[in-house]
This record gives C-alpha cells, sequence and structure tokens, in this order.
C-alpha cells in the first residue's frame, strides 16, 4: 500500500480505554473510515497494529519494499521509550507524520517527550480519531505534489 498506518501497543483496545482521554470510536471505526478516504482518492492503504515493539519495527523495515510512500504511526506508549522504533523509521526514510489522539503536552511530564517528533514531517495531537483524518488528507497532498 502507498500509504501504512501503524498503531502502537493498546490501541486495539480503543473504544473501551479511557473513553474520556482517547474517544469512543473504536480502532476498527477509524481504519474504515481511513479505508474509505484513501478509496475516495485511489489510494491504496494499509492498517497495522501490535502491541510488540518487533512487530512495530519489523513492518517499518518492509515497508519501503512493499511500496509505502508515507507512513502515519501513533506509537502510543513506544512514543516516549522507543529509541528502535525510531531508528528504523530513520533508516527507511519515508516520510511520516505522527499521530496521538489526546493532548500529550497537557498530561503527565512522562508524555511530554517524543523520540519521533523531530523526524516526523508533522505532529498532530488532541484532536481525537480526527487527527488520523487530518494525517490521511495531509499524506495524500504529499503524494500528489511529491515526485516519486
Ligand atoms: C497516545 C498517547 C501516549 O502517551 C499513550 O501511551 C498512548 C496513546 C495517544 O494517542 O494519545 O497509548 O499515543
Amino acid at each position: 500500500a502507498r500509504v501504512l498506518v501503524l498503531h502502537g501497543p493498546n490501541l486495539n483496545m480503543l473504544g473501551e480505554r479511557e473513553p474520556a482521554v482517547y474517544g469512543v470510536d473504536t480502532l476498527q471505526s477509524i481504519n474504515e473510515r481511513l479505508h474509505a478516504h484513501a478509496d475516495d482518492a485511489s489510494c491504496s492503504i494499509a492498517c497495522f497494529q501490535s502491541n510488540a515493539e518487533v512487530e512495530l519495527i519489523e513492518a517499518v523495515h518492509t515497508a519501503r519494499g512493499e511500496g509505502t510512500e508515507f507512513i502515519i504511526i501513533n506509537p502510543a506508549a513506544f512514543t516516549h521509550t522507543s529509541i528502535a522504533l525510531r531508528d528504523a523509521l530513520a533508516a527507511t526514510r519515508l516520510p511520516f507524520v505522527e499521530v496521538h489522539l489526546s493532548n500529550v503536552h497537557a498530561r503527565e511530564p512522562f508524555r511530554h517527550n517524543s523520540y519521533f517528533s523531530d523526524l516526523a514531517k508533522g505532529v498532530i495531537c488532541g484532536l481525537g480519531a480526527l487527527g488520523y483524518d487530518a494525517a490521511l488528507q495531509f499524506a495524500l497532498q504529499h503524494l500528489s505534489t511529491t515526485p516519486p
């Protein structure tokens, strides 16, 4: 797929997980909406969630070979811990947008640091599930204006 959406740990619990913080949309409903928007733009998209750091790293490693041109990633708690996932994104050199449902800057201090933000094209946080839609809109614009 041209656009790869990666969801980190515990995001499979969306809908029932702290809805006051993360909203009531399930991950499936978020992914379905992204698929619909990408279909409208005739852009192929793939969504993948894992609770395991190694699986996310390997998804990043294989992305380019599978035709991915843009990554949308919510690294979830790995945002604040994973130098390894950061290094994987740096190694692929694929452009990416970092998304967080919650406004991490309004939360605990340990959520204020991200190992990804300085490498990202952009960072979206606090917009809830809408943040993914905005990131996809940006990705589609980026793909249509950037030569391969
Ligand atoms: C999150 C914010 C992280 O701090 C947290 O660990 C998550 C989700 C968000 O989408 O708001 O799991 O990335």
